[in-house]
């Protein structure tokens, strides 16, 4: 059994946010979020995440992706993993995982768990320029680690130290528990520190290994808004670079945000300020044009995006897009349309080879396939309580300029006249035309204007 113990009860002072740390973002979701996944690729079956601070927050956040234990009053690393009973009798390995650490890669993770095969707790240290007031790795002559010493309780010789504590364990199961309770509290922050550990395993004759990181970016902790971007920027360019290499052309990665969930076909090219996001997918062949924010977007094949904002919709294949559209509320749209500029889609399914070409609202609206909507066309889909489905069936040409309160129907190779108001269901074939007919008052334009203008 493999389980993790994620600690992420603490407030995260340094953030000066109202946000629990661990729900800071990086590169779209949530740090805490990110450790999660990572142990789920590294086949991990259960994570207990520790909660304290803003728990409630978190626990909805994440209700669906582990188990929690909430840790009040928070009295150190060690006192949070001992809130996790509910892991006391398993059989295994445990990772215990500070939740401030988002970069931590499965392989990495994977390699802990299996250098603990044959050890009672492997301790992931990192060697750098700065220690800051990072954990000190102090080893033994022979080599082998001998404890951790926290930089408040550091003398000089160990403040010198260049090898320090990533946060980042793993530990036999049993062991574990079995001396959680040895920790004691007396130290300079009055706290039940995990890695006191070290020592207490070793002291009894247990295995305990400290191995070094391969890349101190992905290893390092986020304690403030200042080293949250940076964990953005390390991240963000392993994302591009995994995609650039799998064939996706980016004009510009350093300015182009994709999430972690994200997939793409091939020959798909970014343009520069695109964000995609969520389980956002792109496929073969399509390109996104600049300032678009795509989140849980799913678009086919050869289409062309500009400038738009879509969001938990799906387009198929050979659309343009905008620019200045926006695509939401689970609008399913089929092949070959075109949706033009400042066009606002929400909750329509269209057909195939429709046409939505400029400054158009459509909302819960069922469109069919060869559909004509002109210029200025609004769903008056709301009257002030529920919201109400348009119907529009294929062949159809609503003219600009028209508004259907839903509910309403259109019928197939109906026509609805420019500036029409419908209210009334339109047969198929049938015409409407609902507007005041005009009137033509011969001299009254230029009398009107010479008044207004106050000429004789
Ligand atoms: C900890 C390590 C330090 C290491 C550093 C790496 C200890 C005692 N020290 O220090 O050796 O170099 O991480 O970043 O472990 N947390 C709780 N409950 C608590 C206290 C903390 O859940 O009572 C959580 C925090 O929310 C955070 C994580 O544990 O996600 C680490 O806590 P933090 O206070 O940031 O530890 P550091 O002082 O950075
Ligand atoms: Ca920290």
């Amino acid at each position: 059994m493999k389980s993790a113990i994620l600690m992420a009860a603490g407030k995260g002072t340094r953030m000066h946010s109202d946000l629990p740390k661990v729900m800071h973002q990086v590169c779209g979701k949530p740090m805490l979020s990110h450790i999660i996944d990572n142990c789920r690729k590294a086949s991990v079956e259960r994570i207990v995440t520790i909660v304290g601070y803003g728990h409630e927050i978190v626990e909805a956040a994440m209700q669906n992706e582990c188990e929690f234990a909430l840790q009040m009053p928070q009295l150190g690393t060690g006192h949070a993993v001992m809130q996790a009973t509910q892991l006391e009798n398993e059989k295994g390995l445990t990772l215990v995982i500070n939740g401030d650490c988002p970069c931590i890669q499965s392989e990495t993770l994977e390699q802990l768990l299996k250098e603990c095969e044959d050890a009672d707790m492997v301790v992931l240290s990192a060697v750098v320029e700065d220690a800051r007031s990072y954990g000190r790795i102090v080893r033994k002559e022979n080599g082998n680690i001998d404890r951790i010493v926290e930089f408040k309780d550091c003398n000089e010789e160990e403040k010198a130290i260049h090898e320090i504590n990533t946060g980042i364990y793993c530990f036999n199961n049993e062991k574990l528990f079995k001396h959680l309770k040895d920790i004691g509290n007396k130290n300079a922050q009055k706290e039940y520190y995990i890695t006191d550990l070290v020592e207490i395993f070793n002291r009894n004759g247990l295995t305990v290994k400290a191995t070094i990181a391969k890349n101190n970016e992905e290893v390092a902790g986020v304690n403030d808004c200042y080293e949250l971007s940076l964990a953005e920027k390390w991240m963000r360019a392993q994302i591009n670079e995994k995609w650039m290499r799998a064939g996706v052309t980016f004009v510009n990665p350093d300015a182009t945000y994709v999430g972690t969930d994200v997939t793409f076909g091939h020959d798909v090219t970014l343009y520069p300020n695109v964000t995609l996001t969520g389980k956002t997918h792109i496929g073969n062949g399509t390109t996104i044009l600049p300032n678009c924010w795509l989140e849980n977007a799913v678009i086919g094949e050869n289409c062309k995006i500009d400038a738009s904002r879509i969001i938990d919709s799906e387009l198929k294949d050979d659309i343009t897009v905008g620019p200045f559209a926006h695509i939401r509320g689970h609008s399913l749209v089929e092949s070959k349309n075109r949706i033009g500029n400042f066009v606002e889609f929400k909750n329509n399914h269209i057909g195939y080879d429709s046409r939505c070409a400029h400054l158009t609202y459509l909302g819960d609206c069922e469109i069919g396939s060869n559909v004509n909507i002109g210029c200025g066309v609004v769903t008056v889909n709301y009257d002030g309580k529920n919201k109400w489905r348009t119907t529009v069936k294929d062949g159809a040409f609503i003219g600009s300029n028209a508004n259907l309160i839903a509910p309403v129907t259109v019928g197939e190779n109906g026509f609805v006249a420019c500036g029409s108001t419908i209210t009334d269901n339109v047969d198929d074939t049938d015409m409407a035309i609902a507007r005041a007919r005009q009137v033509n008052k011969p001299g009254y334009g230029k009398a009107y204007l010479d008044k207004v203008r106050g000429k004789k």
